[in-house]
């Protein structure tokens, strides 16, 4: 669907595209699609910031001409350049070629992987660096992985706009363009939950460096009207709403909950996900039950991080985890969670080797840990089931004990 640009405040613009039938980002989920912000600014010198998706290109250009001659851009400032953000670059370019390039040091290196720049100006900046284009001067702030190495955030000083490229970003497409709007025609439980499914996926490993960054940000008396990000909607209506939930997320704040995450093969370690959810019940905490074969990795680490406890079942396939387990682990490792207490299940035919490796897992990852996990040889018996609802209520009361810290 072709959007129109959209005056996000006086003379300065959205004119990004909306992605309404991306199912797969990068290999993360995204059911509700997603979109591609980039801003205009009209001014004495016309300044773009970030571009878009290069199979979007066409969309954000006619955005653009829609307010004025793309020639007469002046600057792009390039916040992040991941592919979603930079592959049009060439296509702004291409009309605008006498503009320049404002880039972090790091994201000029990367960008020469990606196009010849001999025959563009490219400047880098730095933190504190400001441009001025006109009555207005915008600001750089270099925010180090978060969440490539390149990134960078702009603040428009005069009209109290933070230019935060991926960071309070969420993945949605809708034909609204801000929270507000987003809040009364959806929810704004669903915007929420998008932006912890975002930072989740996305951000978790960087959750020392955003409160970093927020300090920064406040340090520097930066007043925030408008965060503007590079993907979803625009916080208008109360921008320190995102801000204190990624504060929060990033001090550790989780429910008093229990994800229980499982594969199985033969239905064994999904029988035994049932009495371990009732014991957990039992000691007055809510918890869920997600197989991993039916959710997608997404939304299994969403719900992984929502909760301060999480266990782990899987089956032993010839004497190892069973691989969408796996799969479901390496992800999660890579995200490093921090603040978080674990155990596992599961059911084996005669060796074993899944829990065994689970809790290798979750040692690498330095996760509170609750041991032993609980396994059984085939199918759970009456007295087996009666086990798992006793470790259920075990975990669960681990669980109350270490939250008590945060
Ligand atoms: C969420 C995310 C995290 C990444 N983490 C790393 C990393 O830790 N180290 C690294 O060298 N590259 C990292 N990358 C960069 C990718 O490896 C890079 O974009 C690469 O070109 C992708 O190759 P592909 O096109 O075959 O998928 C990351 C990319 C994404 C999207
Ligand atoms: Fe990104
Ligand atoms: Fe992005």
């Amino acid at each position: 669907m072709p959007v129109k640009a959209v005056e996000i405040k006086k003379d300065i613009y959205w004119v990004g595209a909306v992605d309404w039938a991306v199912r797969d980002f990068h290999g993360y989920e995204t059911p509700r699609g997603t979109t591609y912000n980039n801003y205009l600014i009209m001014d004495d010198e016309i300044t773009l910031i970030d571009t878009v998706k290069y199979d979007f290109a066409t969309y954000t250009l006619k955005n653009i001409s829609g307010v004025v001659d793309p020639a007469r851009i002046k600057n792009v400032i390039i916040n992040h350049i991941e592919n979603d953000h930079v592959t049009s670059l060439d296509c702004v370019m291409d009309l605008a070629p006498n503009a320049t390039i404002y880039i972090s040091e790091k994201g000029k290196k990367g960008l020469e992987r990606f196009f010849d720049l001999s025959r563009w100006n490219v400047k880098t900046v730095k933190t504190g660096d400001t441009l001025t284009i006109g009555k207005r001067t915008l600001e750089f702030l270099e925010t180090p992985m978060l969440h490539w190495p390149d990134s960078m955030v702009t603040y428009a000083r005069e009209d109290k706009i933070l230019f935060t490229q991926d960071a309070f970003g969420q993945h949605v497409a809708s034909a609204n363009r801000f929270d507000d709007e987003y809040e009364i025609s959806n929810s704004p439980v669903e915007l929420e939950d998008a932006v912890v499914d975002y930072y989740a996926n996305i951000l978790m490993p960087f959750g020392q460096m955003i409160k970093t960054k927020i300090a920064e940000i406040q340090a520097k008396g930066f007043e925030i009207d408008i965060i503007a990000p590079d993907h979803g909607l625009i916080w208008r209506k109360d921008p320190g709403k995102v801000l204190g939930m990624y504060l929060d997320m990033a001090n550790g704040k989780a429910r008093e909950s229990v994800a229980i995450i499982y594969d199985t093969m033969w239905q064994s370690t999904e029988k035994m996900a049932g009495p371990i959810a009732e014991g957990v019940r039992a000691e007055g905490l809510n918890c869920q039950i997600i197989k991993l074969r039916a959710t997608p990795t997404s939304v299994a680490i969403k719900e992984f991080w929502k909760c301060r406890g999480a266990l782990i079942g899987s089956p032993t396939l010839n004497n190892i985890l069973f691989p969408s387990v796996a799969e479901f682990l390496t992800h999660l490792r890579g995200l490093r969670p921090k603040n978080r207490i674990v155990g596992a299940f599961g059911s084996f035919g005669w060796g074993g080797g899944a829990v065994k490796e689970s809790y290798e897992v979750f040692k690498q990852m330095g996760l509170q840990t609750v041991e032993p996990g609980i396994q059984l040889a085939y199918r759970p018996s009456l007295a087996d089931e009666e086990a798992c609802f006793e470790f259920g209520r075990t975990f669960a009361r681990q669980v109350s004990e270490y939250h008590k810290g945060f």
